[in-house]
C-alpha cells in the first residue's frame, strides 16, 4: 500500500505519534440530517475518517463507507433514516454482486436513542455509533471491517473534542468563509417534549484554549464568519484563560479579536440562559450580528408550564425588550411547537398573540411530535392530527407574513455583505447580510471572503438582491 506522510500540526492531539497514513483508498459517504451541530459534527468524522484513508465522495454507489448523521427529533426525522437504509440495501448488494464492499454506519441522534434495535430492524447496517464516541470511529471500523457488528453508544468519559483530528489547512479552504464551531453540548434542561438530553447527554462546556485555537485555525484558512454552536448554547460556562469560568458573553469578545474574524454568531438560546454580561455584547460588540435565534415554543403560560420551559410568555417579552435596547437593529427568529398535549384554542390564540408582539424576522414552527421517552408522549390531551395542521397553518401564514415584511424593510437601506460563493446564475456572486439572508449581488462587486456595503434594490422570495454602495 502506498503511504504519504504529513505534516505533524496538521493532526489533533491523539494523533500525536502518527507521522505516516495510507493514502486516500477508499471511500466515504456522509449524509447529515438534523440540526448544524450535526453538520459540525460529520465534518469532524470526515476529517477522522480522512486520517484512516477513506476519502469523502459524493456519490453513494462508489462508498466503501455509507455513514448516516441522524435526527431523532421528531417521528418524520426518526423514520427518514429507515427509507434511506432501504435505498442502500439495493445499492449494498450490487457492490456485494461486483466483490466491492459497503459498510453501512448510523450515526447521530437516532443511533444514541435507538442502538442496537436499528441493527434488528434493518441486519444490512454494520455500525452504530453514538455522537459522545466520534473519536473511536477509526477503531470502530477497523472491527466493523472484520466482519464484526458493532454498538457504540456509551458516554465516553474522555473528551472527544481533544481526541478528534484537526482537518488539513487545504480542507478548512476549500469548505468556504464560514463556519460552525461547536462550544457545548448536551441539555440539562429537559422540556418535556424533547430528545435531546436523552440523545446529546448532560450538558459539557468546551474550556476557552481548545475554542480559541480551532478558532484561530479557522481563521487562518481564511473564515470570516464563525457560528458557535450548542443544543444550548447561551448555557456555556467554560474555564478560561485565566482558570476562572467564563461565560459565552466573555468567550464572544475574546474571539472577536482573532484576526480576520469578522462576525460572530450562535445558536441555539434558550430564554433562561440569556444572562447581562450576553446582552451587554450585543450591545458593544460590532462582530457580533444582530441576529438571536432565541425560541419560546408557546405564548401561553400554561403550555410553557407543561413544556417544563421554566419562565413564563412576559419573561420572554420584557427580555426581547431588554435585548432591543441593547442593540436596536437585531432581527429576531424563533421555534414553535403547535398542537403539545393539552393545547386549546385560547392557548394557540397566546401564541400567535405573542408572535404578534415580538414580530420575527424568520422562524420554525413545528406540529408537536410525541416522542418515546419523554414525558410529554404519556401525557392526556393529545391533539388531533388535523387541529395540529390547521393551527400549523395559520402560525406558518403570520410568521411568512412577518419574515416578507423584515426583507422589504430592508429596500434601499446599506448594509454589509459578506461574499460567500458563486451565484447559481452566471455573473452573480452571494453574499450573506447580518441577519442571515442570502444576497445576490453582480460577480464583479467583490471576492469571496469580502466583506463589501451595498444597496439592496429588491427582495426575492428568500433573499435580497443589492449593488455596491
Ligand atoms: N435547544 C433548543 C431546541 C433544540 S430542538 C431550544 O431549547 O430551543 C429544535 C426545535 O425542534 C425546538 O426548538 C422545537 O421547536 C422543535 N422540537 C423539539 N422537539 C419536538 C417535538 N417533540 N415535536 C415537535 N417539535 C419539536
Ligand atoms: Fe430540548 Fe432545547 Fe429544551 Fe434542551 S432546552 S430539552 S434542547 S428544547
Ligand atoms: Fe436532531 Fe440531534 Fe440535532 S435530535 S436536532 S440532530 S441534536
Amino acid at each position: 500500500m502506498e503511504l504519504n506522510t504529513i505534516e505533524r500540526d496538521d493532526i489533533g492531539a491523539a494523533a500525536e505519534d502518527l507521522v505516516v497514513l495510507p493514502a486516500a483508498t477508499r471511500k466515504v459517504f456522509v449524509k447529515t440530517y438534523g440540526c448544524q451541530m450535526n453538520v459540525y459534527d460529520s465534518q469532524r468524522m470526515t476529517d477522522a475518517l480522512a486520517i484512516d484513508g477513506y476519502a469523502a465522495t459524493d456519490a453513494i454507489g462508489e462508498a466503501d463507507l455509507v455513514l448516516l448523521n441522524t435526527c431523532h427529533i421528531r417521528e418524520k426525522a426518526a423514520e427518514k433514516v429507515y427509507s434511506e437504509l432501504g435505498r442502500i440495501r439495493e445499492l449494498k448488494a450490487e457492490r456485494a454482486k461486483a466483490g466491492r464492499e459497503m459498510l453501512v454506519g448510523v450515526a447521530g441522534c437516532v443511533a444514541q436513542a435507538e442502538g442496537a434495535e436499528i441493527i434488528r430492524r434493518s441486519p444490512l447496517v454494520d455500525l452504530v455509533i453514538g455522537p459522545q464516541t466520534y473519536h473511536r470511529l477509526p477503531g470502530v471500523l477497523a472491527k466493523a471491517r472484520s466482519g464484526e457488528k458493532i454498538v457504540e453508544t456509551d458516554y465516553a468519559v474522555e473528551d472527544k473534542f481533544e481526541h478528534l483530528p484537526q482537518p488539513k489547512r487545504a480542507e478548512l479552504i476549500r469548505r468556504g468563509v464560514t463556519a460552525f464551531l461547536t462550544v457545548q453540548e448536551g441539555c440539562d434542561k429537559f422540556c418535556t417534549f424533547c430528545v435531546v438530553p436523552y440523545t446529546r447527554g448532560s450538558e459539557v462546556s468546551r474550556p476557552v484554549a481548545q475554542i480559541v485555537a480551532e478558532a484561530e485555525r479557522l481563521a487562518d484558512a481564511g473564515v470570516r464568519e464563525v457560528t458557535l454552536l450548542g443544543q444550548n448554547v447561551n448555557a456555556w460556562h467554560g474555564r478560561g484563560e485565566d482558570s476562572e469560568e467564563w461565560g459565552l458573553g466573555r468567550l464572544l469578545f475574546r474571539l472577536a479579536e482573532i484576526p480576520g474574524l469578522a462576525r460572530l454568531r450562535y445558536t441555539t438560546s434558550h430564554p433562561r440562559d440569556m444572562d447581562d454580561e450576553l446582552i451587554a455584547a450585543h450591545r458593544d460588540l460590532p462582530a457580533l450580528m444582530p441576529y438571536l435565534h432565541l425560541p419560546v415554543q408557546s405564548g401561553s403560560d400554561r403550555i410553557l408550564k407543561a413544556m417544563n420551559r421554566r419562565h413564563m410568555a412576559k419573561d420572554y417579552l420584557t427580555l426581547i425588550d431588554r435585548i432591543r435596547a441593547a442593540r436596536n437593529d437585531i432581527a429576531l427568529s424563533g421555534d414553535f411547537i403547535v398542537g403539545f398535549p393539552g393545547e386549546t384554542e385560547a392557548d394557540f390564540e397566546a401564541t400567535m398573540q405573542l408572535v404578534e408582539d415580538v414580530n420575527y424576522a424568520s422562524a420554525f414552527s413545528f406540529k408537536y411530535s410525541p416522542r418515546p421517552g419523554t414525558p410529554g408522549a404519556e401525557m392526556n390531551d393529545q391533539v388531533p392530527e388535523a387541529v395540529k395542521d390547521e393551527r400549523l397553518q395559520r402560525l406558518q401564514a403570520l410568521l411568512l407574513k412577518q419574515q416578507q415584511h423584515f426583507g422589504a424593510s430592508l429596500v434601499g437601506k446599506t448594509i454589509d455583505t459578506l461574499i460567500e460563493k458563486p451565484g447559481r446564475q452566471a455573473g452573480q456572486k452571494v453574499g450573506r447580510s447580518p441577519w442571515l439572508q442570502p444576497v445576490i449581488v453582480d460577480e464583479k462587486a467583490g471576492e469571496i471572503g469580502d466583506i463589501i456595503r451595498v444597496r439592496i434594490t429588491k427582495t426575492g422570495y428568500n433573499s435580497l438582491f443589492a449593488e455596491l454602495a
